[in-house]
């Protein structure tokens, strides 16, 4: 079969290393590289993150290290929300393999030069190492296909009421991303909002009886934990969305919108607007539900893969 060529752009964080075990055992992708951006926590934390989650999945493709911090904005990260490391609830193997010596937008644009055909780049954190591309080198613009993003929120937001964390985080890269007219599809939290996991749901995880299952179910423990506090029954997944847009479309409805973001805004700065009538305009695709039985389902599927 031929497998579509993808990037991995994110900040884990349990739902970005969930949304890579998802990539890693699909036969339709081929991971060419998995690069870093601060958000969830701190760039060294997230970086160290990454490397131990590609050993753990066997994602045998070079991490680089990416952006400290958002374009022009100060940077924000999530707190203690995914924990101390960024990743708690499950020891993780100390990391098997070597950063790349190549920052992250340089290690994306040798994967698009070397590339004989369009790479799909999947970004479940703030947007900066995308932009910083698109910015350094727009002659590569060609050679992506589209953005799978988990950010942004057409009917709400989860950070402050106007936005998300990932677009509040760097609207400047985000602006920038969804004005290349290069297709975005945004998994934005009118879908993870649904796309949860509930208690039982992670028993079925665990009772895959693998090292990988009891690590992701350890990672949605915490992450249970974090959410029940603020009062969620079931755990949303937003950035497996993103990856599972890409891999299993059928799970999703979606519509044409024309997005762009707020980059000013006393109080809506970071919010993405939709015009789903616009179609001269049309730049996105935006999910707005899941079949979040299937997507469950598809999640206990992948950490069988490990058994
Ligand atoms: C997004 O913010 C991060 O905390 C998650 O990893 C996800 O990418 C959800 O708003
Ligand atoms: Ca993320």
């Amino acid at each position: 079969m031929n497998r579509m060529p993808v990037i991995l752009d994110g900040d884990p964080g349990h739902d970005d290393a969930i949304a890579w075990m998802l990539a890693a055992v699909s036969p339709e992708l081929e991971i060419r590289a998995v690069t870093t951006v601060a958000g969830n926590k701190d760039i060294e934390n997230v970086t160290k993150n990454a490397l131990s989650i590609c050993s753990l999945f066997g994602i045998d493709a070079p991490v680089a290290r990416g952006a400290h911090g958002p374009l022009v904005a100060a940077p924000v990260t999530a707190g203690n929300f995914h924990g101390e490391t960024g990743l708690d609830g499950a020891e993780l193997p100390p990391p098997g393999i070597r950063l790349s010596g190549y920052s992250a937008v340089e290690l994306m644009a040798r994967v698009l030069e070397q590339s004989g055909e369009p790479v799909t780049i999947i970004g479940t954190g703030a947007e900066t190492n995308l932009a910083a591309l698109l910015l350094w080198r727009p002659e590569l613009k060609k050679k992506i296909r589209a953005f799978y993003i988990m950010g942004g929120g057409i009917e709400t937001g989860n950070w402050v009421p106007a936005a998300e964390f990932n677009i509040l985080v760097d609207p400047e890269a985000a602006d920038i991303v969804f004005s290349s007219g290069i297709p975005v599809v945004m998994a934005g939290l009118d879908v993870t909002e649904k796309a949860l996991v509930y208690p039982e749901d992670v028993e079925r995880i665990r009772a895959a009886g693998s090292r990988v299952s009891a690590i992701v179910a350890g990672w949605l423990d915490f992450f249970g934990k974090t959410h029940a506090a603020m009062g969620y029954k079931g755990w949303p997944l937003h950035d497996p969305c993103a990856v599972m847009a890409l891999t299993h479309p059928e799970l999703f409805d979606m519509r044409d919108a024309c997005v762009r973001i707020e980059t000013g805004g006393m109080y809506t700065r970071g919010r993405t607007l939709a015009d789903f009538e616009a179609a001269e305009s049309f730049n996105a695709k935006v999910l707005l539900s899941v079949d979040r039985r299937a997507f469950v389902d598809e999640l206990v599927k992948a950490v069988r893969v490990y058994r």
